[in-house]
């Protein structure tokens, strides 16, 4: 075993060093002289990062707990596997896992609801990371998984894992964009292409990031992964890209208190129509009559799921759903007729589907 990788707490003095130095290179070069980060942004991350450490130490114990109650026989049972395939074992199940549970985080409304707040970030940093309610760490598969690696007796592989995954983590977040120096300079392109089909980058994780697909840059509703872009790829989801949004954040943004973005369901939102409201439920929005208007030269995003309030364009109301929005580009003045129903066969043009609407 790498000696190192015995001494009490390394994992955490490492998670801790990795922060500091992203966040020294982000002081530097004065990222935070302009930033219009809200005093809500400040507590909510750096209370969210207290949050996963405290969660991940809790599930850890309790499955412990559980394995020597349920499994006595297996602790221990892979402390002889080198280190080198246990890591790959470790990282692999880690962080496919998380794939899953993000991409599931944006598909179903009740989880939605829980990592929303990632996403109502206006500003990228290395915090931004730790913006999560306190069930969505709860339930992340890969810090339960922590815990039964540990428990196989994998503890220095997960360790290893805690802290190659921290600072993939910590860059792709981060506003200091190391990738843009391989994008630059035409000899470092094909390292880019080798680079970014492996691991995330912040390009790759900033487009995750970007309000909309409107951009060209930007897809929330792509670019899932978290170490490795290999699942995007596998699983159909990876949008690559090598420029950065310009405007990060949610479509439509009540405001909400941080208290209501750490601790929903246990405190609620008091901002009006916010998705973490008292009794808050998607409205079906679809209209039984087209829109007939002049769409002016440029690009437009089509609501596809129904649930706008801004018929028939999107307003974000798709997260927590599958749908996504469409793009639409214009490229000259022009008359159309758009589908506010979403039975047309021919989005976003009208094709007199509502007609079959009693
Ligand atoms: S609100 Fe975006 S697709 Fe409906």
């Amino acid at each position: 075993m790498v000696e190192w990788l015995s001494i009490p707490n390394i994992d955490l003095y490492l998670v801790v060093g990795v922060l500091i130095l992203f966040g020294a290179i982000e002081v530097i070069a004065g990222h935070y002289n302009n930033s219009n980060r809200k005093s809500d942004d400040w507590i909510l991350e750096s209370i969210g990062f207290f949050v996963v450490a405290f969660t991940k130490s809790i599930l850890v114990f309790a499955v412990f707990f559980a394995g020597q109650l349920l499994f006595s026989g297996t602790e221990g049972a892979l402390a002889g596997w080198p280190l080198i395939p246990a890591f790959i074992f470790y990282i692999a199940i880690d962080d496919m896992s998380q794939y899953w549970y993000h991409r599931f985080a944006h598909e179903y409304n009740w989880l939605w609801k829980h990592h929303r707040v990632h996403h109502a970030a206006k500003e990228m940093g290395i915090l931004t990371s730790y913006r999560n309610s306190w069930v969505y760490y709860l339930l992340m598969p890969n810090l339960w998984w922590v815990g039964i690696a540990t428990f196989l007796g994998l503890a220095p592989a997960v360790i290893m894992g805690l802290i190659f995954k921290q600072i993939i983590v910590t860059s792709t977040h981060s506003t200091w964009h190391w990738d843009k120096s391989l994008y630059r300079y035409k000899i470092l392109r094909p390292f880019a292409w080798i680079i970014e089909r492996i691991f995330i980058t912040p390009a790759f994780h900033h487009g995750h990031h970007g309000m909309s697909k409107a951009d060209h840059i930007s897809d929330p509703n792509a670019n899932f992964g978290n170490t490795f872009s290999l699942w995007d790829q596998m699983f159909g989801t990876a949008k690559f890209t090598r420029k950065f949004p310009s405007i990060y954040g949610l479509q439509t943004d009540p405001g909400d208190k941080w208290t209501a973005h750490l601790l929903y369901p246990f405190v609620k939102s008091k901002k009006e129509g916010s998705e973490i409201g008292p009794g808050h439920k998607k409205q079906k929005n679809a209209g039984k009559e087209p829109l007939k208007t002049t769409l002016e030269a440029g690009t437009y995003l089509y609501c596809q799921c129904g649930y706008s309030a801004n018929q028939p364009w999107c307003n974000g109301s798709h997260h927590g759903t599958k749908f996504k929005p469409m793009l639409v580009e214009i490229k000259k003045e022009r008359k159309a007729s758009i589908c506010t129903c979403k039975l047309t066969k021919s989005p976003p043009y009208c094709d007199n589907s509502h007609e079959q609407l009693v």
